[in-house]
């Protein structure tokens, strides 16, 4: 529960120095412009505010609650935060609804914030007894109690499995479509105990066996991987050459989707078999991480949210010809 409404008790920034370093070689200069598309509560945003004093960041959110908080935060940086209400794969239109063409970095720090999850009204966490809602735009449409009001088995059944990477998906897609003829699903508590007793007491699971269910409900609710999928090229559009970006997934789905994103602009596009390389076949980014970077086991231990991340980081190193 979050007693407090200072962001600095609410949020812990996940590997907030490694993005420091990674980025800070596009954004030393004065006058750069660093995106961070998942302002949240500003965490990051403050950190790179005080150590950049000629940078300013443009903070995207699509949830106005962590706008409003963030802007309160960083109300001593005045201008030099825009923050503008918006999905993140609206970045271009975002960038150039204040004023830029071009920025020197883009950061994402993906999924929810400690504030989304502590907000136990929002109903996110499958621990707390909540109206069945994960949107993280309070003024977008679907509800996670649409979701499993509507959605038919198969397709219960498929988001369980495509977002939840859950093994039981079908017998927990059949419970909640039996569950559901008998008594509306409203709340979390009620779709919890579902779940739990449709899980054979055989069955080994690691972590609370609602907790994929939930995943693939909010990714479902947000279009998270599509949103995501248009993003991250959208992004590296709109860097300048030697501009960079660095991203944090906190689930394999989101980090696959950012690997290939990045690899793809990072390798050769000159058909195989052409002698030479043409300009406009080079790779448009370097990368900067080996594989995915992981949290150092310090930062782990002060910040579980920090134990599954996956940071990526990449360079650009070719504007388009
Ligand atoms: C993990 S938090 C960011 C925390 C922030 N870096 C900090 O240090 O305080 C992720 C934020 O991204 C936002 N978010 C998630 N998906 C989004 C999307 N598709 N478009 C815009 N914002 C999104 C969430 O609303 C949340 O506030």
């Amino acid at each position: 529960m979050v007693d407090s409404n200072d962001p600095r008790d609410i949020h812990l920034s996940v590997m907030l120095e490694r993005c420091v370093e990674l980025l800070a070689p596009a954004i030393e200069q004065d006058g750069a412009v660093l995106v961070d598309a998942t302002l949240g509560l500003g965490g990051h945003t403050e950190a790179f505010l005080q150590r950049f004093p000629g940078l300013t960041v443009v903070g995207l959110d699509r949830d106005l609650e962590a706008i409003d908080l963030a802007s309160q935060r960083l109300e001593a940086f005045g201008d030099r935060l825009k923050a503008v209400h918006t999905v993140y794969d609206g970045i271009a239109d975002a960038v150039a609804s204040v004023g830029y063409k071009t920025v020197d970095a883009v950061l994402f720090d993906l999924g929810v914030s400690s504030l989304q999850l502590d907000r136990v009204e929002r109903g996110f966490s499958y621990s707390k007894d909540a109206p069945l809602d994960m949107r993280m735009d309070a003024t977008s449409e679907l509800t996670a109690e649409t979701v499993i009001a509507e959605y038919s088995e198969y397709d219960l059944r498929r988001i369980f499995l495509d977002y939840g990477e859950e093994k039981l998906a079908a017998r927990y897609a059949r419970a909640i479509v039996r569950a559901r003829a008998v008594t509306p699903i409203v709340r979390s508590g009620q779709l919890v105990a579902i779940i739990q007793e449709a899980t054979p007491a055989a069955v080994q699971r690691t972590g609370h066996p609602a907790k994929r269910v939930f995943q693939a409900l909010r990714i479902e609710v947000n279009h998270e991987l599509d949103v995501l999928e248009r993003a991250i090229p959208r992004a590296v559009d709109l860097l300048r050459v030697g501009g960079r970006i660095a991203v944090m997934s906190f689930q394999s789905l989101e980090d696959r989707i950012v690997k290939r994103a990045l690899q793809a602009k990072a390798t050769s596009t000159a058909p195989a078999g052409l002698p030479v390389e043409l300009p406009e076949h080079r790779p448009e980014l370097k990368l900067l991480t080996r594989g995915a970077e992981l949290a150092d086991d310090e930062e782990r231990a002060r910040n579980p949210r920090a134990i599954p991340v996956r940071l990526r980081a990449a360079e650009r190193v070719r504007g388009t010809t």
